[in-house]
Parts: structure tokens; C-alpha cells; sequence
């Protein structure tokens, strides 16, 4: 290679060192949640995100079934836990909550893009950077699985079947994955 092609390189990499050391510690990057990320910070995030929790998911098993009374405590705890940052079917999230960036998504529509052993690694393990806090260092796994098995059946939830799931085990439908009935 010519030399003056290498040293072109070279100063390419100093200057995208300057330019990011100046973004750090010149405090040029605002992080005001009250501003949208930008496009590219957004799909950088998002994309990173999706596929981290696709590859670590992957090797998660399970359980043939989820008895419907752990759905039905799931439904306590997203109730307690979760409601305040996802809402659910008929419930709106807490105001507060749509002041964070990433904004949470509405669980009723977005679990659907979700396997259940996805919606369990990240209720366990959470999201870094996100808000998206980890419950595994305070939950058992078996609360947890009840939790992904709700969390899956939310987007076929009435508000109706929503409110009382929590108090009445029959009234989460046995379509709800896992709630009883054997996954294929
Ligand atoms: C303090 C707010 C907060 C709480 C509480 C919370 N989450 Fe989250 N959750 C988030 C944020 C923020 C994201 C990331 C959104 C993003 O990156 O697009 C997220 C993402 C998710 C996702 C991925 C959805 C998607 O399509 O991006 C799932 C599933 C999820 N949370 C489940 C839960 C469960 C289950 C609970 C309760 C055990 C819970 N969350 C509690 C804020 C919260």
C-alpha cells in the first residue's frame, strides 16, 4: 500500500478518536430524555438489543407447561412489577413512564413479536442502558416463568379476562402458552 494511503488511514483514526473523546468528555451529546434518540442511535440500540436477547434466549428450555395457578400469580406480579412501565390490555402505563427513551412498549401488542423464552430472559436479566430493570436477582425462577407465560398470552387478553386474571386462575383462556396445556 502507498504511504500516503496508510497515513490517510491513520488520520482517520486520530481524528474519530478526537471526534468521540470530545463527545465524552466535552459533554457535546445531550441525554435528556425529553429528546427522541437519534435515528442511528436508535436502530444501533434496537438492533443490538433484539439480536442480544435472540442469542442468549436460545439456549433457554421451557417448561412443557406453566400451571395455570403460576399464570396466575405471573399476573400478580406483572400487575405489581410491570403494569407501571407496559401497561396491559385497557390499562394505560403510569404518565411517568412515557417520559423515559426508550419509551416502554404497550406489552399487549409488543409481546407478540416475543417468544416466551425471550420475554423470560429478559424479565430475569433486564436491558443495560434502558430502564428495563432485572428481576431475576429478586424473583424465583417459577414466578418468572408465570410472568412469561402471561406476558405471552397478554396480546390475546380482553380487558375484562385482564382485570381478573390476577384473582381468578380460569379466567387467563387455556390458548394462553404454556397455561396448563403442553407447548407443541
Ligand atoms: C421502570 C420501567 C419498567 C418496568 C418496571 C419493567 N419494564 Fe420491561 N421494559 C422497559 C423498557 C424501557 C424496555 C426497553 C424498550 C426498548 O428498548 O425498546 C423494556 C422492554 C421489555 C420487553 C421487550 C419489549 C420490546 O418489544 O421491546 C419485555 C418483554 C419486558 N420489558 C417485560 C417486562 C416485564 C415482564 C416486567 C415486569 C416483571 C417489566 N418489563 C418491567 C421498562 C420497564
Amino acid at each position: 500500500m502507498a504511504m500516503g494511503a496508510l497515513a490517510a488511514i491513520v488520520g482517520l483514526f486520530v481524528l474519530a478518536g478526537i471526534v468521540g473523546l470530545s463527545i465524552v468528555y466535552g459533554g457535546l451529546y445531550n441525554v435528556a430524555a425529553t429528546e427522541e434518540h437519534a435515528s442511528f442511535t436508535r436502530w444501533t440500540f434496537d438492533t443490538t438489543f433484539r439480536n442480544s436477547v435472540e442469542n442468549r434466549a436460545e439456549d433457554i428450555l421451557a417448561p412443557e407447561a406453566v400451571a395455570p395457578a403460576l399464570v396466575a400469580r405471573g399476573a400478580e406480579t406483572y400487575k405489581s412489577s410491570c403494569q407501571l412501565c407496559h401497561g396491559g390490555p385497557g390499562v394505560d402505563p403510569e404518565e411517568w413512564a412515557s417520559g423515559m427513551r426508550p419509551r416502554p412498549p404497550h406489552l399487549a401488542e409488543a409481546a407478540a413479536e416475543w417468544e416466551i423464552e425471550e420475554i423470560y430472559w429478559l424479565a430475569s436479566n433486564g436491558v443495560k442502558m434502558s430502564g428495563m430493570p432485572a428481576f431475576g436477582p429478586s424473583h424465583d425462577e417459577e414466578t418468572l416463568w408465570g410472568v412469561a407465560a402471561f406476558v405471552k398470552g397478554l396480546p390475546g387478553l380482553t380487558p375484562e379476562d385482564y382485570a381478573q386474571s390476577a384473582i381468578e386462575p380460569d379466567a387467563v383462556p387455556s390458548g394462553v402458552p404454556g397455561a396448563g396445556s403442553a407447548r407443541e
